[in-house]
């Protein structure tokens, strides 16, 4: 009896072993995603800090921020149009929505997190998440593209910032950004 139950052992294993190496290995599915293809979007994104309709809001500082020239320490919130031309009435593209914060004790310099939420267009539904550095009076600012959602599924790429308008007494700007994204033709 016990000798019949080793065997049987065996042959369950073996069975077992069988099975699951006949099975398709769903883990090890190869994801088809196209071929990799480069767009450049162009857009005009609209920061107001005062006015009719404000655009975004201080939600953090420190208590030393009031003294320092740099606002060091301050954390706004935004959720502002994007446009496609520079005029506050252009076509809406999407929303550039997340948060800056003052990083610098030198110079009026910000870090960027930021989902750009595409609402017209090929790109309606996705986003690009931007996370960076942005030295706002540098005539230029890169920031790197670190992925996206949707359409943009593994997306990479870098975004080039370049102000348009910029009113010193309120700080309302429009920036022109020239983003270009690495990305699939048919993503998962
Ligand atoms: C503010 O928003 C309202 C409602 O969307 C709009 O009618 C108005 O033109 C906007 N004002 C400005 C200054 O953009
Ligand atoms: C956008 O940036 C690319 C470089 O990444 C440049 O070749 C192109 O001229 C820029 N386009 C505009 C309209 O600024």
């Amino acid at each position: 009896m016990i000798e019949l139950n080793r065997h049987f052992g065996a042959f369950a294993v073996v069975v077992t072993i069988i099975f699951f190496a006949l099975q398709p290995t769903e883990w090890a599915t190869k994801l088809k995603v196209g071929k990799e293809k480069v767009s450049n979007l162009q857009f005009y994104f609209h920061d107001t800090v005062v006015g009719q309709n404000v655009t975004v809001v201080e939600a953090a500082s420190a208590a030393s921020t009031k003294n320092s020239p740099t606002f060091f320490g301050t954390v706004m919130v935004m959720d502002d149009p994007l446009t496609e031309g520079p005029e506050p009435t252009s076509k809406l593209s999407g929303r550039a929505q997340g948060l800056y914060a003052m990083i610098s004790q030198q110079d009026i310099q910000l870090l960027m997190a930021v989902t750009y939420v595409f609402q017209s267009g090929e790109f309606k539904g996705s986003t690009l998440s931007v996370v960076g550095h942005n030295a706002v009076f540098n005539e230029v600012r890169e920031m790197p593209i670190v992925g996206g959602s949707g359409k943009f599924r593994f997306a990479r790429g870098y975004a080039l910032a370049q102000t348009y308008s910029f009113d010193l007494t309120t700080d309302n700007a429009v920036v022109h950004y020239n983003v270009t994204v690495l990305h699939y033709s048919s993503p998962p």
